[in-house]
């Protein structure tokens, strides 16, 4: 039985590749792709999300999603992710178009058709997510799980507390932690581990499939940045994310209760990650604090090896 599953992302160099690993994977059902704003505004975001679908050879439904976040203004990742949102990358137009439904009328519509079945992975800000909840509140009792790329138990990405994704809609984020879905959250601690190495870049590209080799490009372009940046690999944050629902023991997480700042004016979407039980609240939370990084890199190489395009 195909799992059912829905990708909101806001690609995105990362996202792209998570959308990769998946798109071609025949144990999910993917019942959407629901772009958010976030790394690039909502038009550049769903732009590229269809076309990457396209270009996978995939006619996943796209429904475009929230083009700013609940309540505060869209502050993008350009300087991370480009003016186009993809860096240098050109991808050509799309052959499929965008679904008419929008994110959260989509989320709720396949929430319902399959009944606690479904499984979402959030790849960028929470705002889709957060939305359905408002719009349908007893989508909370339909949705399995959420595995989100988001947050950290120690410091952030984004500003020195908080990571992107959660910064970028830390009320959607609240929400959607105090919801009751259950949560895997792949945050820092675990994300900052799925290093991808030069000879590892240099394996993916040897693959000579179109898909492989774009990705090997975004990689290669991410290698540089994250080693301008201290790191000896190519940080893979959304693609760790994506790993967990192919194969969940890929990270090993433990049960944190996890609370959302949106008010601080130094650590506005800080996850307060609650590592010594002290506030007595109960788990609403898998969080990763560690990974197994050859089996991400087998799961990542094995999805690039079997496009036959
Ligand atoms: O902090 C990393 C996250 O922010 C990733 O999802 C990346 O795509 C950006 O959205
Ligand atoms: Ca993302």
């Amino acid at each position: 039985m195909k799992k059912p599953i829905i990708i909101d992302c806001d690609p995105g160099l990362d996202d792209a590749i998570a959308l990769f690993m998946i798109l071609n994977n025949k144990n999910f059902d993917i019942r959407a792709v629901t772009p958010v704003s976030g790394n690039q505004t909502i038009d550049k975001t769903s732009i590229n999300a269809l076309k990457l679908v396209s270009f996978a050879g995939s006619n996943v439904p796209v429904a475009c999603g929230a083009s700013k976040p609940l309540y505060k203004e869209l502050v993008t990742a350009a300087h991370v992710h480009g003016e186009s949102g993809l860096g240098n990358v050109v991808l050509p137009d799309p052959k499929i178009g965008f679904s008419e439904l929008n994110a959260y009328d989509m989320i709720y519509q396949e929430a319902v058709k399959h009944n606690n079945e479904l499984e979402i992975v959030a790849l960028g800000p929470l705002t889709n997510i957060a939305l359905t909840l408002l719009k349908y509140p007893d989508v909370k009792d339909k949705i399995q799980r959420i595995t989100l790329m988001g947050g950290s138990s120690g410091c952030g990405n984004d500003t020195p507390a908080a990571e992107f994704n959660i910064v970028a809609d830390s009320d959607a984020a609240k929400i959607v932690f105090e919801s009751g879905i259950p949560i895997t959250m792949v945050g820092l601690d675990a994300t900052h581990k799925a290093l991808v190495l030069d000879e590892e870049i240099n394996e993916i590209f040897s693959y000579k499939n179109k898909v492989s080799e774009l990705a090997a490009n975004i990689l290669s372009n991410a290698l540089i940045f994250c080693k301008a940046h201290g790191f000896e690999g190519a940080v893979m944050h959304d693609p760790l994310a994506m790993a967990c629902i192919i194969d969940p023991e890929v990270m090993i997480s433990k049960d944190y209760h996890v609370d959302i700042e949106t008010k601080g004016t130094f650590t506005n979407g800080k996850t307060v990650v609650d590592v010594y039980h002290v506030t007595g609240k109960e788990p609403n939370a898998k969080v990763g604090i560690d990974i197994d990084r050859n089996k991400f890199m087998n799961i990542l190489k094995e999805a690039m090896m079997n496009y036959e395009l």
